[in-house]
């Protein structure tokens, strides 16, 4: 099966910002977003684009990570973390609409967490989708942005919705199911 897992500020779509050359998330430190984050993916194996694994702090416990990288690129490694190219780790960006055809209907969980267009792609093969809508009282501009397709969801139906807040973020977490 798998599902979306994303986030972003629905005052303008912002969804991701680099930093220095360096990708990172347009809102300050939410606790919350990263336990919601944790308890859905727990378990699940972890598909994302190459810049996505670049921004991650590091490997998360618990979860295989699969990272889509051109095999005439070099593997991002980042300090710290060692990225080996082997199929469980690395998929030829070539294999990704066999790779989510075969997983569809897997009892497997495949969580795709970004970039953008990983999302798009995998959007028609999705049975859920966890989306997290951050407002914050300091909203900060990004330079990658949600597009409409994943702020509507027009195929899916809201199961679940509950706000959360702290100081500074007031989060909407939204679970969809493909409409039958
Ligand atoms: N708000 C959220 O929930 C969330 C989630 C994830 C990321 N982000 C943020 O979003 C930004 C990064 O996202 P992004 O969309 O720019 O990049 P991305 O999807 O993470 O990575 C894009 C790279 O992945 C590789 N790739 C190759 N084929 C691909 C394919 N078919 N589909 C997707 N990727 C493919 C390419 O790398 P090569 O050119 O090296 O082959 C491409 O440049 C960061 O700022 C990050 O912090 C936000």
């Amino acid at each position: 099966m798998i599902q979306l897992v994303y986030a972003y500020c629905p005052h303008g779509n912002h969804f991701g910002i680099t930093v220095n050359g360096k990708g990172r998330l347009p809102w300050a430190h939410c606790p919350k977003d990263l336990e919601n984050f944790k308890n859905v993916t727990q378990g699940t194996s972890l598909l994302m684009g190459a810049k996505t694994w670049q921004s991650l702090p590091g490997v998360l416990p618990g979860r295989p990570h699969i990272v889509l990288c051109n095999p005439d690129k070099p593997v991002p490694i980042l300090e710290g973390r060692v990225m080996l190219h082997t199929p469980e780790m690395v998929l030829d960006p070539s294999h990704l609409i066999d790779f989510l055809e075969h997983h569809k209907d897997s009892d497997a969980i495949i969580s795709v967490i970004g970039g953008i267009s990983l999302l798009e792609t995998a959007l028609p093969y999705a049975s859920k989708v966890f989306q997290t809508r951050i407002s914050s009282i300091h909203p900060m501009k990004s330079d990658v942005k949600l597009p409409e397709t994943l702020d509507k969801l027009e195929n899916f139906k809201l199961v679940e919705h509950k706000i959360s807040m702290d100081d500074i973020h007031t989060i909407a977490f939204n679970e969809f199911e493909r409409k039958l």
